[in-house]
């Protein structure tokens, strides 16, 4: 989720550490959880936390006063690790004075790195990969023994789906639900499918009831998460066959209508759609319920069909911008956003030309942009040379985020004059005076604050803009 203020063009994305304090529930040793990465990582923080709540941890912002200290990392590309490093250099410093605190690695870095953190470097007590969180209370203790503890183990079928996660950083307003983990995949780039595992989706039911207690409890907006959303299934066999016949059968079109029948107030987004897989019928759903959001991440990587095929993407350029004009066809209002990656594996000048007409082509509202990053064990590793010079690749960058600011701006500014829903998030960064939400295309409004109040809905009449925020004015009812 991005926050108010947040770059458009963010090179960082999947690496920022944010501080996660775990609520405290008893009088337990001292937890300090800190998250790095995508969203899903951010999600499983809160399982985290709900599992070693229960098992009698209390919170702590402060690496000095921890007892234990536990980072949630991202493996995708490698500044992503690097600064998980660096932090764990300081860990150990701090440890050296402090020699019982434990501490700990769990996530992408967890899986991919395993035993080398713990024995080559030295640097931690505990390794645990992101289905092996249950086990977490007994590894601590297995540490408390005086031995270092790991479980990296893949689960072909934990989705955490009954674990109500402790919601860390929370506005109260907007939250994440896991519907499914692991990626099936194999984007010849991609690490994650190595890290996460197999994909599993989660049951349906325990995501409608998540969501509707978030509901209750006054959350207004809801983001389902999974790698690939549009190859969520329930009951259905990877070829599409049903698993238990009288079961029901549940794909992610038929996922998203049950979310969205929760509550009319309570808005539904999703991320991330895959190309290959976005259907028609995902599209039709979001048309027709106004509380999903419009707004669809749709990762492009290139935009050259060649490429795609090297990185394993599973369609073409030509497939992509049918994907683009169907939702363009059946939402004219959505906000589209994208990743890119520059200067993939013998990525010639032309073919990085076409990634740029590409994005010129679709006006995006948004997008992710990244160098590309060697990641061992990925087939791009295996298979192709990483032979753009980093002088190269970072001047394609830039042509990217160039392109892409200029979109941006125009999408932005194409909002000014309209009328907009927006769902109150908080106060503005920039003035008490102000408030800020998001439209339905995700975009930052901001407008004077009135007696108005987070966590409700109101029509704001926007009058001007900067490059990514609407500047307007609530009407009043
Ligand atoms: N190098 C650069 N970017 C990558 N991504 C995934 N793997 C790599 C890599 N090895 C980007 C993709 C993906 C996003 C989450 O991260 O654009 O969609
Ligand atoms: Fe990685 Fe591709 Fe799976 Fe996304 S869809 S997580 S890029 S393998």
């Amino acid at each position: 989720m991005l926050h108010e203020g947040e770059k458009v063009i963010d090179e960082n994305r999947q690496g920022e550490a944010v501080m996660a304090p775990v609520p405290s529930t008893g009088s337990g040793r001292k937890l300090l959880l800190e998250s790095y990465g995508c969203q899903m990582n951010f999600s499983d923080s809160e399982i985290v936390a709900s599992i070693l709540t229960e098992a009698g941890f209390t919170t702590t912002r402060d690496a000095e006063e921890a007892d234990v200290v536990l980072l949630n990392t991202c493996a995708i590309r490698d500044n992503a690790e690097q600064r998980v490093r660096a932090r764990l250099q300081y860990l150990r410093s701090l440890k050296s004075k402090k020699p019982d605190m434990v501490v700990g690695v769990l996530g992408c870095m967890a899986e991919r790195l395993r035993d080398q953190l713990l024995e080559e470097e030295k640097l931690v007590d505990l390794v645990v990969g992101p289905d092996a969180y249950r086990d977490l209370p007994n590894l601590i203790e297995t540490v408390d023994s005086g031995q270092k503890a790991v479980n990296v183990l893949l689960s072909r079928e934990e989705t955490y789906a009954e674990i109500s996660p402790v919601r860390l950083n929370s506005n109260g307003i907007t939250a994440f639900i896991s519907i499914m983990r692991g990626c099936d995949n194999m984007c010849s780039f991609c690490v994650v499918p190595f890290t996460r595992g197999r994909e599993r989706s989660r049951d349906p039911e325990s995501v409608v009831r998540e969501a509707q207690e978030l509901f209750d409890l006054g959350y207004r907006e809801v983001t389902l998460l999974g790698q690939n959303v549009d190859s969520y299934k329930w009951n259905l066999t990877s070829k599409g066959e049903v698993k238990e016949e009288g079961k029901e059968v549940v794909n992610f079109a038929q996922l998203l209508e049950k979310v969205a029948l929760v509550n009319a107030d309570l808005r539904v987004r999703f991320s991330t759609s895959h190309p290959k897989d976005m259907t028609d019928e995902v599209l039709h759903t979001m048309a027709k319920y106004d509380n999903i959001c419009k707004y669809i991440h749709l990762p492009v990587q290139s935009g050259s069909s060649e490429v795609l095929k090297k990185m394993n993407r599973g369609y073409t350029r030509e497939w992509y911008l049918e994907r683009i004009a169907a939702i363009r066809r059946i939402m004219p209002d959505c906000a589209i956003s994208t990743d890119v990656i520059a200067g993939f594996c013998g990525e010639t000048e032309e073919q990085h030309q076409e990634t740029i007409s590409l994005m010129k082509e679709v006006g995006y509202d948004m997008a992710f942009m990244f160098k590309y990053s060697e990641r061992p064990r990925t087939l791009a590793e295996r298979k192709y040379e990483d032979d753009i010079t980093e002088e190269v690749k970072g001047r394609r960058l830039q042509e990217i985020i160039d392109v892409q600011m200029q979109s941006a701006a125009m999408r932005t500014q194409a909002f000014v004059g309209k009328r907009q829903r927006v769902l109150i998030e908080g106060v503005s960064k920039r003035s008490d005076e102000q408030l800020f939400g998001r439209n339905s295309q995700n975009t930052v409004v901001v407008f004077p604050k009135g007696n108005l109040v987070p966590g409700t809905y109101v029509d704001v009449d926007t009058h001007s803009c900067t490059s990514v925020t609407l500047i307007g004015t609530a009407v009043q009812s």
